[in-house]
């Protein structure tokens, strides 16, 4: 999938930007902190999928002071099929959202999976030993993407939290009936099932090549294996949404206490492990970062056959965090998919690229070439 043209109106800091792409492989995009760099890359996420990948709020998204964004894109399938998509979103006096393909209204379910997209962040860069919610929030990223039916049930889970979580606080406070729970527990334990169901699916398809990925890049570990840490031990979505029933009914009393649901999807983990260590106790900083490029690279080749598509890469500042085999193994991974890559300054091993300067709401093509 190649990126031909994005338009952009009112979003983040772009009032207007219309951006002619060349046939590149790969795009840099140069330019100070704060320039916009960023900005692009997400808007090109949200129409991937749906939502910042950031986790910004729509509001948030929109050019200060103004109603709305409007984000527009021409892409060229692998299959060489040309494709308008647009998403807008109003956030007053309505909020709303709407997408549209070829200029044709579309639900949300069509819209999203279209353009697909592999996104490394600098956060990725230490994803062993960071934040369990990041973790999760990358499989989740590919499943929705692959799957409509993904968004929808994680969708329900999440709101049902809310409401489950509001129930809690009127429990606590005398206001609110325990029966209740009965009915978000259900919800939360069928739901919740699927998630878990689709992602320990997900680890499993990516399992059967991580060890050969690895090796490619240079690590050869005894059976590396992609290890998913949660409650309940069942495998099938009966039984793993009876195990949810149980643990949410064992641990109501801590969960008013709490005002918060502690068990579920939604505090599962998951890492590597190698006979049985787990990765980040003994592997080096270097090697984890090995880890993460091979899971980028086996998200990669899953979206492509799930798709049918190769995904854009979209690497925010990243890149120049990597050492020469790193960068060198990236961009031998991902040489034939269109990549944006994001730094302040040119990396030397970027001789190939596409180079642009990113200012205050423009972006121009550079002629200079990269240092090498
Ligand atoms: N909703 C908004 N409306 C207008 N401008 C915004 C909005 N949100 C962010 N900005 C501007 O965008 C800038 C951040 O842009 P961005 O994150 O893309 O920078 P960057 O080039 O990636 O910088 P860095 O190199 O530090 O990562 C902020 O400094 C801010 O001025
Ligand atoms: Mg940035």
């Amino acid at each position: 999938m190649r990126i031909q043209r994005l338009q952009l109106e009112q979003f983040r800091s772009y009032r207007k930007l219309d951006w002619v792409l060349p046939e590149a492989s790969i795009h840099l995009l140069l330019g100070r902190n704060g320039a916009g760099k960023t900005n692009i890359l997400e808007s090109i996420g949200v129409l991937s999928e749906g939502e910042s990948f950031l986790g910004r709020d729509e509001e948030e998204l929109v050019l200060w002071g103004e109603q709305y964004y409007r984000i527009r894109a021409e892409i060229r399938s692998d299959t060489k099929e040309e494709n308008v998509l647009e998403a807008v979103s109003e956030r007053s006096p309505r909020k709303r959202r709407a997408f549209f393909v070829r200029d044709v209204r579309a639900p949300a379910k069509e819209f999203f999976g279209i353009l697909p997209t592999v996104i490394f962040l600098p956060q990725d860069l230490d994803l062993f030993t960071g934040s369990p919610t990041h973790r999760r929030r990358l499989l989740d990223r590919t499943l929705q993407q692959v799957s409509p039916r993904y968004r929808m049930t994680l969708d329900t889970y999440q709101k049902t939290l809310k409401q489950r979580a509001a129930l809690l606080r009127h429990i606590a406070q005398g206001t609110g009936r325990r029966d209740d729970l009965a009915l978000w527990n259900a919800i939360l334990a069928k739901e919740g099932a699927q998630v878990t169901l689709r992602r320990l699916e997900l680890l499993e398809v990516l399992q059967c090549t991580l060890s050969e990925e690895l090796h490619r890049l240079g690590e050869a570990w005894d059976q590396p294996a992609f290890q998913y840490e949660r409650t309940s031990k069942a495998r099938t979505a009966d039984s793993i949404e009876e195990e949810i029933l149980q643990e949410l009914a064992r641990i109501e009393e801590r969960d008013i206490l709490l005002q918060a649901t502690s068990t579920g999807p939604h505090r599962d983990d998951w890492g590597i492990r190698v006979s049985d260590r787990d990765l980040p106790s003994f592997a080096s900083r270097g090697q984890q970062r090995t880890a993460v490029l091979a899971l980028l690279f086996l998200l990669g080749s899953y979206l492509e056959l799930q798709r049918g598509e190769k995904p854009v890469i979209l690497l925010d500042d990243v890149f120049s965090e990597l050492d020469t085999n790193h960068q060198k193994a990236l961009l031998s991974a991902f040489g034939d998919h269109q990549v944006f890559i994001t730094a302040t300054h040119a990396p030397k091993s970027l001789a190939e690229a596409m180079i642009w300067q990113v200012e205050e709401g423009s972006i121009q093509p550079m002629n200079i070439s990269v240092p090498v």
